[in-house]
């Protein structure tokens, strides 16, 4: 594996879930494979969970991650070939990246969409750009429209409590849209449901309110309605999200609080999981109640994404 920007990029997602579940079970197992190797973590815009979880990651192996925060700390990146660079951007990324290709074995890039410009959003050319000009594996630590770290994990958690408790059927997942005060990136969403649909193993249903279809090449194959309450009987996952609107781009439309998941709205499942892949607001797209009662398992999920970052490092590094 030479990058990893999208389910496309992972063998064999079951494999690689055991994997990960084997990290769990005994995190040091492969602890000299990145021995004298270094991971760069860029990061043009903030993290919490993907910064510490993919460090952590790089240190079990071996590793040492040395993280840059790009969006604060460096010069101003030009993305854009034949740039005329008289505007604020101080350093293509031509010339930026084959040195950090030099600096570190392994590159990890975050970025986020714009919303402004869905074709430029969409080009993901800031990863490309990297991809392209950085001549070492690039992992996307979050794209401009995708989050691959985030949705394995959630296909690792997903796969962990089903073999906790296991189902005589298939289970039933539910990726609802949730209200927020900010358009927020439709990431999670199109890689949860490129993810889970890549996975197959799912009954998946995706709702939200009119306006906010994501982009079909990500939820093709799924069940899509404007029923909340029809799409959450009998699931048993329950994925919260907020996302802006796709086709009249990053913008909000309806943002009725009724969309926000209750303890009501919950009975009406199979005694589901909830998951999230936080930073979350409270009482705004998830209550207090369902985040601080039985059925969540954020921290779970959240503490997942060491394996998973784990995971695609050492595959990256046992296919060089
Ligand atoms: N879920 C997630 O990517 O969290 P951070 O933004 O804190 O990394």
């Amino acid at each position: 594996m030479n990058q990893f920007i999208s389910v496309h990029d992972l063998p064999n997602i079951n494999e690689m879930v055991k994997q990960a579940l084997a990290y769990k079970a005994n995190p040091f197992i492969d602890q000299h494979l990145g021995k004298g190797k270094r991971m760069g973590l860029l990061f043009l815009n903030p993290s919490m969970r993907t910064r510490l979880s993919t460090q952590i990651a790089a240190q079990q192996l071996g590793m040492e991650a040395i993280v840059f925060n790009v969006g604060q700390e460096g010069w101003a990146l030009e993305f854009e070939e034949e740039a005329i660079m008289s505007g604020t951007t101080v350093e293509h990324v031509k010339d930026a990246a084959p040195i950090l290709g030099k600096y570190f074995d392994v590159l990890g890039i975050r970025t986020f969409p714009s919303l402004k410009n869905k074709e430029d959003d969409y080009s993901e050319l800031y990863i490309k750009q990297f991809i392209k000009y950085a001549g070492i594996p690039v992992v996307s630590l979050e794209s401009a429209t995708l989050h691959p770290l985030q949705s394995f994990t959630d296909i690792i958690t997903i796969s962990e409590q089903l073999a906790a408790k296991p189902l005589n059927k298939k289970p039933k997942i539910v990726l609802t849209w949730a209200p927020h005060v900010k358009p927020l990136p439709q990431c999670v969403a199109n890689s949860f449901a490129q993810w889970v649909n890549a996975w197959g193993e799912a009954d998946f249903v995706i709702t939200h309110p009119e306006d906010y279809e994501l982009d079909p090449q990500f939820t093709k194959g799924a069940t899509i309605t404007h029923n909340q309450s029809e799409a959450l009987k009998d699931a048993d996952f329950v994925y919260v999200k907020n996302w802006s609107t796709y086709a009249d781009y990053g913008r909000i439309y309806c943002n009725d609080p009724e969309w926000m998941l209750t303890a009501e709205s919950l009975a009406l499942t199979n005694n589901a999981k909830v998951m999230h892949c936080l930073p979350v607001r409270r009482n705004v797209e998830l209550s207090d109640e369902i985040l601080d009662g039985p059925n969540s398992i954020v921290t779970q999920q959240a503490s997942n994404r060491v394996w998973a970052a784990q995971t695609v490092l050492s595959t990256i590094l046992k296919s060089r």
